[in-house]
């Protein structure tokens, strides 16, 4: 095996993140769904896909690495929110915790002379910055709509266009 044990069993902890990552954006889609946001709703459900393919990405990087990958269960993520901005600031919140965590296991492949982690790792640190500023720009969103909710959800249809016109 090319990484150290505590290594893969730190990256399969990221993979089982990640998976309860897209768990929860998918409830959040629901829930908006439940109130007839559909722009919302498509957002978090992009948001969710994204999620589960950094897990996958992490688990492919075990297997090539010729680690084992261990699948725990998925914790149940919370379905009923109060609210759009209850959402987005949970899931900002969600953020800060995933990118604290990618930040370990960076800090752990450098502590361990682990130079093909790292650089494996360097995507998702990037990733995160990503993630970071378009939440951030979400909450944005939220605060300039207020309580118009019909308005935020017009702004972020825009901003779903604006992203399928950039990939
Ligand atoms: Fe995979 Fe949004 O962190």
């Amino acid at each position: 095996m090319l990484i150290s044990e505590p290594m893969v069993r730190e990256l399969n902890e990221q993979v089982m993140h990640e998976f309860n990552a897209s768990h929860s954006y998918l409830a959040m889609a629901c829930q908006l769904e439940d109130w007839h946001l559909s722009s919302m709703a498509n957002w978090f459900r992009a948001q969710a896909e994204e999620e589960r393919e950094h897990a996958m990405k992490l688990l492919d990087y075990v297997l090539q690495v010729g680690g084992r990958v261990h699948l725990a269960g998925l914790s149940e993520p919370r379905s009923s929110y109060s609210s759009p901005s209850e959402i987005i600031e949970t899931a900002l919140g969600q953020e800060r915790t995933v990118t604290e965590q990618i930040n370990a296991l960076m800090n752990l492949a450098v502590k361990e002379n682990d130079h093909a982690t790292q650089s494996f790792l360097r995507w998702f640190v990037d990733e995160q910055v990503e993630e970071m500023d378009s939440i951030g720009h979400l909450c944005g969103l939220a605060r300039l709509a207020g309580d118009n909710l019909l308005q935020l959800d017009e702004s972020v249809r825009a901003l779903n266009r604006g992203g399928v016109e950039k990939t």
